[in-house]
């Protein structure tokens, strides 16, 4: 078994990376990354050696090329997480977003009917996808299901929307084995800060302002990555093929509640007199378009696989805060550069 998984050099797909690496000796990891700046190599030091496993660096724009490494590797499955993900770049830059999330993911799915030539049997194409594609819950009650319709309001959730329809065309098209899961919010470690838990951790830490978007009112149902990556390869392994399958925590906090409780952990862990993190808390103007409520229904894939979330909010959040800070040279390296432009033109400073 030979498998291809994109974007492992990033957040989520690195945890992906090293669970099929540790988990499945037997299978073969090909690891493509372009190495954006949401791509770290370091992410993956304690795997990089393993027989198992190998890294290729491409970009999955280049459809010839992608076209050529299917044709000389014969993938027999495809995980595919590489994308542009944060919600800010892509106000500020759509037309990346739509040529990574959607000509990026056509251009595998080219790559991968090319190579199987309708003959399935035993090749899947995994599609990572998010909750944001189901839009916002707006007015408290509900939760997104798997046939909620898509309502995408930023570049980046319409981007995601766009990739779910091609891959689920592929599916009706060509008889392509798909499978597509949608998860809510992740964290934990290797994510790049500009995310809202790592950013605030470093931002606390360094004693810098906390930019809270709005009035802190937002929802979000947080997952620990790892449950993430577990659910991935339960899919993988036991899910119907053209089927969806919603991931989530079942865990939701406003931003602001969640912010208080980063402070008050992070105060204890930096000696700091308790409420001293929450001076730092500065409310800015709110993102463009901004999502108010997402919630996952995750029946399905607990009803059907068994997949149910490890671990408590609080701890996997202990556990997170305590990692980036036996971690600062992996913060400090991917806060430094090309990130601190992006970051002073974005918020000034
Ligand atoms: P990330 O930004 O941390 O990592 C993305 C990776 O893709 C990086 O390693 C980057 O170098 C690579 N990449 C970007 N453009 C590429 C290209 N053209 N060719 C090859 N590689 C390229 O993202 P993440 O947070 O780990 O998200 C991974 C996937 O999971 C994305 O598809 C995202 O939409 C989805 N997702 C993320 C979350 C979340 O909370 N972070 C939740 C649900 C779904
Ligand atoms: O729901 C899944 C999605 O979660 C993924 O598909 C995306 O790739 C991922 O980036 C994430 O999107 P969000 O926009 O929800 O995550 P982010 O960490 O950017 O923001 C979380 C919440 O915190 C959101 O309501 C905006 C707010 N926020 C964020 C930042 C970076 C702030 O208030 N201040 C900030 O500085």
């Amino acid at each position: 078994m030979h498998i291809l998984i994109t974007g492992g050099a990033g957040f989520i797909g690195s945890h992906v990376v090293r669970r099929f690496v540790n988990s499945y000796p037997e299978y073969r990891i090909t690891n493509l990354d372009k190495l954006t700046y949401a791509g770290n190599l370091e992410n993956l030091r304690d795997i990089e050696s393993r027989n198992n496993y190998r890294f290729i660096r491409g970009d999955i724009t280049d459809g010839d090329a992608m076209l050529e490494l299917f044709r000389k590797e014969r993938f027999d499955g495809v995980i595919h997480l590489a994308a542009e993900s944060h919600v800010d770049r892509s106000i500020a830059n759509p037309t990346e977003f739509v040529m990574t999330n959607v000509v990026g993911t056509v251009n595998l799915l080219n790559a991968a009917r090319a190579i199987w030539k309708d003959a399935y049997e035993g090749k899947l194409f995994y599609h990572v996808s998010t909750d944001e594609v189901y839009g916002s819950l707006e007015g408290g009650g509900g939760m997104f299901t798997e046939t909620t319709p898509y309502d995408p309001h930023s570049p980046y959730s319409a981007s995601k929307a766009s990739s779910d329809h091609f891959v689920r065309s592929w599916r009706d098209t060509y008889g392509l084995p798909v499978v597509i899961s949608n998860c809510s919010n992740n964290y934990g470690a290797f994510q790049f800060p500009e995310k809202l838990i790592p950013l605030f951790i470093n931002n606390i830490r360094n004693e810098e302002p906390l930019p809270v978007y709005g009035k802190g009112e937002n929802v979000r149902d947080w997952l620990w990555v790892v449950d993430h990556a577990r659910a991935i390869d339960v899919i993988y392994h036991g899910g119907t093929q053209g089927e969806t399958y919603n991931i989530g925590g079942h865990n939701e906090w406003r931003n602001i509640d969640l912010v208080r409780l980063l402070c008050s952990i992070m105060d204890r862990k930096l000696g700091r007199p308790a409420g001293e993190s929450e001076k730092l808390i500065a409310y800015v103007t709110d993102r463009a378009g901004h999502d108010l409520r997402y919630a996952i229904d995750s029946t399905k894939l607990q009803g059907e696989l068994g997949w149910v979330p490890s671990i408590r909010f609080e701890e996997g959040l202990e556990i997170t805060v305590d990692w980036y800070l036996m971690n600062q040279e992996w913060l400090d390296g991917v806060t430094s550069g090309e990130y601190k432009n992006y970051y002073r033109r974005m918020y000034g400073g």
